[in-house]
């Protein structure tokens, strides 16, 4: 895989490298620059699911599969202290606004849309794109995960499979699989909150600055990011409720 080099492409390569070294290896391998200044990836085989999620990417088997993925993710990554001269991505028009996931515990990919996870034999196997990875938090990872998977979404805003689905039995079914402790439980609902408050308050700035956000902030993201934060506001208790006590 070729792709142009960002301002962020050493950071995120030597992010990568670590992961590998550390024994994850369910991530593309950099393999440097080419003659012309183009980033080299290992291609990563597989399917990456089209949106909406089709109804076989949405069985409770899928979200296991994914949090054992990021716990194996984060388990290699921490440990890792990111170079000084690290430089990490940012949406265009978003720097001035503050990030959420502040307190940093490692560095973890932050970006799980369906497009970034890569199935193999119906479930997640590995991740690709890690443009938006960056030191945070694992609780702030989960939440991002969950964010799409789960997902936390007014149901309107859902995949059809998802419409009616039982969104707190979900989370806590992704907190099990990856052995959230205690206090990442408690933390878990406020956290998501914030964090997508803030998605709503980037992609409006990202929407002014940039052409290709414009179009995804009018094609359906500027009614998608109210719901969101009406549904967490009103359902978040209940997630908490389930996801609050560990089934095991
Ligand atoms: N290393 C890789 N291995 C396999 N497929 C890849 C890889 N990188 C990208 N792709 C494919 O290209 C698509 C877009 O690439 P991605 O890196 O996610 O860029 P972006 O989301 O910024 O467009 C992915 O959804 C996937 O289908
Ligand atoms: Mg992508």
């Amino acid at each position: 895989m070729r792709r142009p080099v960002r301002p962020f492409t050493a950071t995120v390569h030597a992010y990568l490298a670590h992961l590998r070294q550390a024994g994850f290896t369910d991530a593309p391998e950099p393999l440097g620059l080419d003659e012309q200044g183009w980033e080299m990836l290992s291609f990563v085989p597989g399917d990456v699911p089209r949106e909406p999620l089709p109804p076989e990417a949405t069985g409770e088997d899928v979200l296991v599969a994914l949090a054992r993925l990021i716990r194996r993710l984060h388990d290699a990554a921490e440990g890792w202290t990111p170079p000084d001269d690290a430089v990490w991505a940012t949406l265009p028009g978003t720097e001035g606004i503050p990030l959420v996931d502040g307190g940093a515990e490692l560095v973890g990919h932050r970006d799980y849309c369906p497009g970034n996870v890569v199935f193999r034999y119906g479930l997640p196997a590995a991740l690709i794109d890690f443009d938006l990875a960056r030191p945070t938090t694992r609780v702030y990872d989960i939440a991002n995960a969950l964010y799409w998977w789960a997902p936390l979404l007014d149901p309107r805003d859902r995949p059809p499979a998802l419409v009616e689905a039982d969104i707190p039995r979900r989370a806590a079914v992704f907190a099990d699989a990856y052995g959230m402790s205690g206090r990442q439980r408690r933390d878990l609902v406020p956290l998501a909150e914030r964090m997508i408050h803030r998605f709503h308050v980037t992609s409006r700035a990202a929407a002014a600055a940039d052409p290709l956000f414009r179009r995804l902030w009018n094609g359906g993201v500027k009614e998608r990011m109210p719901r969101a934060e009406a549904w967490i506001a009103r359902e978040g208790g209940a997630v908490q409720a389930r996801v609050g006590v560990s089934e095991r």
